[in-house]
């Protein structure tokens, strides 16, 4: 197979966005988000020869592990998951500029110990190097390490400059619209809004940021993108696995708060806001924030605009598996939705009146992302209505995960004598055009906060607003303990609640 690498569409593109000398410290060294993710976005930098010249890596943990180890620890990780493998040169490079600072989160003398590393190592660069603090911990430890970074005055240094320091917050953030505000309250009682970066990671996957470009770089979507010619529009989140050993987690959060106010809320905000004037963080972001507000409030109980449920025991991959309540750790009585359906409509003039359905859950058929938009059919048809003549509404589907691409549903004629139809499919595929050597979103993701371009990252006011369009749903969900609980048996394409919200319009899920 031709190398990918060497794809011709490829040649000539810049590998070096010139990030200054960086040093970025990993809180929650030896998490399982640092092994499977981070370390090995880091390592694939390196090997696109997109690190800065100067770059420096940090772990810190409350645990007691020698530089040594904590390197050998991060090439164990980029070898179990790195999408390349381990190339002892490229990791090399960066293992040398890689060390280890154990202390509390809660512990001033840690962070101490922490900025006279960081004070040494621009001693031996020779120059100032930004810090990027990634906290990659529980959510019950961000405040103690925001505090310190505070009043070990790491989180302060070179502002005014384009390397001040910069945190990256993984999510949750918070667990409802008065955690976020605290949350953010707290961010802001050491750090300037430019300085904080929230990751969602579904933004840095390729086909979200494609989404944008198929919007606003392409002249014919634009006039049909309103409620005159959108009849509906269908974003999925599935995934084909349950809740694993996530249960003390998931258990705390559930599905609306884990995948819909973040992931898939992201996907509906990029598909649905006006055309930004730049594609600047702040002018696309006020966008996103804008379309977010117009959301109209969710329609709660019977008859309502939400759905949840939890899987019951099923099959999938052939194998037979257990139901949530049967998972360990799983209380039994627990009533965390493990799938969420929503119907949201936006009051502004581009979309009054069209539906935009959103579905997440665990144990569905199969791993697949897709935002699908739906035209309205052709008003009336010259073609009779009878067998023979099968026509479907034009569909346009960005498909974010597996099988990257977007393709089309169009009607056309079957070949022969007389004039019979049918639906045919369009379609560009990622990895057949460019081949299959797609970044993972951490690589981008970190990459760009490094070069503090914040495009791809969620806005303080932003997290608020979209916890501000579900908390009354959690709150009324919570209220209700396990009443109105659905049920979804493991490997089926979830409950029946989630199809009447649609057949209320006359609508149906499409299977993606
Ligand atoms: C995470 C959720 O944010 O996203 C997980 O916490 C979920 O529950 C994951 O499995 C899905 O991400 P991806 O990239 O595999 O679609």
């Amino acid at each position: 197979m031709a190398d990918p690498e060497r794809h011709p569409f490829l040649q000539g593109l810049s590998k070096h966005r010139g990030a200054p000398p960086t040093v970025v410290v990993i809180f929650g060294a030896s998490g399982d988000l640092t092994a499977r993710k981070l370390i090995p976005a880091i390592y694939n930098l390196s090997f696109d020869n997109l690190l800065p010249a100067d770059f420096h890596l940090i772990g810190y943990g409350r645990k007691p592990i020698p530089d040594e180890e904590f390197r050998s620890i991060a090439s164990a990780a980029i070898k179990d998951y790195s999408r390349r493998e381990l190339d002892a040169e490229v990791w090399g490079r960066v293992a040398a500029n890689t060390s280890y600072v154990s202390g509390g989160y809660d512990e001033k003398a840690g962070f101490d110990r922490l900025a006279a590393k960081i004070f040494s190592i621009e001693k031996t660069i020779g120059s100032e190097a930004q810090s990027l603090f990634y906290i990659s911990t529980p959510p019950s430890v961000f405040g103690p390490i925001i505090q310190n970074l505070g009043a070990s005055g790491l989180g302060s240094r070179y502002v005014g400059k384009a390397h001040h320091s910069k945190v990256i917050i993984e999510k949750p953030f918070g667990r409802d619209l008065d955690s976020a505000r605290a949350l953010n309250a707290e961010l802001r009682s050491v750090f300037e809004e430019n300085q904080v970066y929230r990751i969602d990671h579904y933004l840095g996957k390729e086909t979200v940021q494609d989404l944008l470009v198929q919007r606003f770089a392409n002249s014919i979507f634009e006039p049909l993108w309103n409620r005159n010619y959108i009849d509906n529009v269908q974003i999925t989140v599935a995934e084909d696995q349950g809740v694993g050993t996530r249960a003390g987690y998931y258990e705390q959060s559930g599905c609306l708060r884990d995948m819909i106010q973040n992931h898939t809320s992201q996907l509906l905000a990029l598909t649905s806001m006006e055309p930004p004037g730049s594609f600047d963080a702040e002018a696309l972001r006020d966008e996103k924030v804008k379309v977010l507000k117009a959301i109209e409030p969710i329609g709660l109980g019977q008859g309502g605009d939400a759905c949840r449920a939890q899987y019951a025991e099923g099959m999938t991959a052939g194998k037979s598996v257990p139901g949530y309540l049967q998972e360990a750790g799983i209380a039994p009585n627990s009533s965390t939705e493990t799938f969420a359906a929503i119907r949201l409509f936006i009051n502004n003039w581009r979309w009054q009146g069209v539906p935009f359905y959103l579905r997440s859950g665990k144990r569905l058929p199969r791993r697949v992302s897709e935002i699908a938009v739906q035209f309205k059919k052709p008003p009336g048809t010259i073609f009779p209505q009878k067998e023979g003549f099968n026509l479907a509404a034009n569909t346009l589907s960005f498909q974010i995960q597996p099988d990257e691409g977007l393709s089309m549903i169009l009607n056309a004629k079957i070949p022969g004598l007389e004039t019979r139809t049918q639906p045919v499919k369009m379609s560009f595929r990622y990895a057949t055009t460019f081949g299959s050597n797609t970044p993972e979103a951490y690589e981008r993701l970190v990459l760009d906060a490094m070069i503090g371009d914040g495009t791809l990252f969620i806005r303080g006011d932003e997290a608020e607003t979209s916890w501000k369009l579900y908390t009354p749903l959690l709150d009324f969900w919570r209220s209700e303990g396990r009443t109105g609980m659905g049920g979804y048996a493991a490997g089926s394409w979830g409950p029946v609640c989630a199809d009447e919200l649609l057949s209320a319009h006359g609508h149906a899920w499409r299977k993606p």
